[in-house]
């Protein structure tokens, strides 16, 4: 037979399932929440309800009340009951120090079941290993798993912590528009076709960027916003396509007000949500020094194993495949693993394969060991060389060093993601701790050689350093720029730059970018015309707060801090989003599909 389902009539809530204690002992009250557990004991029924505050055990005893009791025998898990009852102490030894209402329970005399439910695909609780598919499928129960139901609760308080100290801090919150002309800012556009104007799109915005410097241009001096990005482009553990910023912007500013700012925001996050104090101010590296001292952009500063330039020794060996590189214009380094000359055969394999998948011609390992250094290649390097090698990695016996001969963006990318690799099989990588850097004085610009041409490294809007203002004009290559990154522990967890508030050098940039004066006056017309109308100097940044959250709750994914996130494959698995439309809609929009 069928459970009956009942009307919730008149009846009302008295306190959720995780508000009653001891003190509650000895009241009348009403519960609701779903079936999280029904256990029988000796006639007796137990059942352990639950909503997002917690769990509270209700008591159906056959002998007080036959008839809630038997009503008891047909509950099923996450079927949606409500019960009347009195709180009562647990009998001596059943106390439940795990759980927050571990002292009581309710003695139910009456229940009433509001909705059924099949038995779920999954026990809903943090013990079961699932897979990601089903979990994203059934999103609605993943989310009553306690785990998903904190992270997002750690996200809420996220939210109003920013608001609130933004606020204080004389920011005002903005809203931009989402319908807008595309900003490219290096992901390709998600497009939306326009009914009113056939053949017309709008982009959804990859950032709010224009809108927040028009802002200023206004006058508005202090902007944020939490607003959603979206980017078509491929995806990773800490990237989504439509993702979460906080963004900002602030005028007559230099660099240091919004780092303070960036600091003292992203300091109060984790002070107030995981009681962290992060050293401030920040530590500082230049983009070049991260990239020949760790090989990275976004270094993780918890471990050491940094880079060191060998040329010298290099140069001392005999060794004719580094002196070609060399000569070619190319790098020797290497890292010190310390203590890992021990690795085998294998392990090392292990490592020159990992090498060649990033594209590196080879890996060369030296062992240092008590009787001197061993290696295929130990024998070309003389014990001048040998000398030079040992001082440049300060190496002793038992360390194993790691050498990689190429163009510099090879080294750096085959060492700095090695250097990773080591920390993680090494486990150097330790919990709790937090090092947060800024990098700065980025490169204006980069050169696609596919489509040869300049293309700018942060976005078009960002400012050269003063200092660099003429390489414009004669080694574009070597202008750094305003810009700043905020990395954590390896991830970007922000980025920004002091912006160009002047027409003609906005115009220059464009040039530089190859994007002609029609192109340019079509595409960024209306932001080449405020900055005209006294724009006033600016600058700003933006957090990835997926990202931040994720860091503050200890996950890897992006998807275990977002309520309904897209798969690696840019899927809603749970709505089976995107899916093809009407094709009267396509009719509307003048849109035809190619077979
Ligand atoms: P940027 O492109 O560096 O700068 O983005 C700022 C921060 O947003 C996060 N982020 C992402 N998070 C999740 N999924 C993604 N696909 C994704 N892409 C970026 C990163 C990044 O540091 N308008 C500029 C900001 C500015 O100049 O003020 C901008 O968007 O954490």
């Amino acid at each position: 037979m069928s459970t009956a389902i009942e009307p919730l009539g008149d009846w009302q809530r008295t306190h959720h399932c995780g508000a009653l204690g001891s003190p509650h002992i000895g009241q009348r009250v009403t519960l609701m929440g779903w079936v999280a557990k029904r256990r029988d004991h000796g006639g007796v029924i137990f059942v352990d309800l639950r909503d997002r505050h917690g769990i509270t055990q209700v008591v159906f005893n056959p002998q007080h009340n036959p008839a809630a009791h038997q009503k008891a025998e047909d509950l099923h898990s996450e079927y949606v009951i409500a019960v009347e009852g009195l709180v009562q102490a647990r009998p001596e030894g059943m106390l439940n120090a795990r759980l927050a209402t571990g002292a009581i329970e309710v003695n139910s005399d009456t229940l009433r079941v509001l909705n059924t439910s099949p038995p779920p695909p999954f026990a809903i609780d943090d013990s079961t290993e699932l897979g990601e598919e089903l979990r994203l499928r059934y999103r609605y129960l993943d989310l009553r798993r306690p785990s998903m139901q904190q992270n997002l609760l750690l996200r809420h308080r996220a939210y109003q912590l920013t608001r609130r100290l933004l606020d204080h801090l004389g920011f005002m919150e903005v809203e931009t528009p989402f319908l807008i002309r595309s900003t490219p800012e290096g992901a390709r556009d998600y497009l939306v076709p326009s009914r009113v104007h056939p053949g017309e799109f709008f982009a959804l915005p990859q950032s709010p960027q224009i809108y927040k410097q028009i802002l200023m241009v206004a006058g508005y001096d202090r902007y944020f916003q939490i607003v959603k990005c979206f980017r078509d482009e491929d995806l990773r553990a800490d990237r989504q396509p439509e993702f979460t910023q906080i963004d900002m912007e602030m005028s007559f500013i230099s660099e240091k007000d919004i780092m303070a700012t960036a600091e003292e925001l992203i300091g109060t996050l984790f002070k107030e949500l995981i009681d962290v104090e992060l050293p401030r101010p920040f530590l500082q590296l230049s983009y070049q020094e991260a990239m020949d001292r760790f090989g990275s952009d976004k270094p993780d500063l918890r471990f050491g194993l940094e880079l060191k330039d060998v040329a010298a020794a290099a140069k001392a060996s005999e060794f004719k495949v580094l002196h070609s590189v060399l000569d070619a214009g190319g790098q020797v380094k290497g890292i010190n693993v310390k203590g890992c000359a021990t690795f085998s055969r294998s392990q090392l394999d292990e490592l020159i394969a990992f090498a060649q998948q990033l594209g590196a011609k080879g890996l060369s390992w030296i062992k240092h060991t008590p009787q001197g250094l061993e290696s295929s290649i130990a024998k070309f390097f003389p014990a001048p060389a040998q000398a030079l090698l040992t001082e440049a990695l300060a190496s002793e016996p038992g360390d194993l060093l790691l050498l990689v001969a190429d163009q510099p963006a090879m080294v750096a990318r085959t060492l700095g993601a090695l250097r990773l690799e080591l920390a993680r099989r090494l486990e150097l990588l330790p919990a709790g701790v937090w090092r947060p850097l800024w990098v700065t004085e980025f490169p204006l610009l980069e050169h696609d050689a596919e489509a040869n041409r300049y293309v700018a490294m942060h976005h078009p809007f960002t400012a050269p350093l003063e200092a660099d203002v003429l390489l414009l004009d004669t080694q574009p290559l070597a202008a750094r720029a305003r810009a700043y990154d905020l990395v954590l522990n390896g991830n970007e967890i922000a980025g920004g730059s002091i912006r160009i508030f002047q027409r003609p050098l906005q115009s220059r940039l464009f040039e530089l970018l190859s994007i002609s004066p029609e192109e340019a006056a079509e595409k960024f017309g209306f932001l080449l015309e405020a900055l005209e109308y006294g724009a006033p100097p600016h600058g700003g940044i933006a957090f990835g707060f997926d990202r931040v959250i994720a860091l503050l709750a200890g996950v890897d994914s992006l998807r275990e801090v977002i309520a309904f996130p897209k798969t690696n494959k840019a899927v809603g698995l749970m709505e089976n989003a995107p899916g093809q439309v009407d094709p009267a809609q396509l009719r509307e929009l003048g849109i035809q599909l190619r077979p």
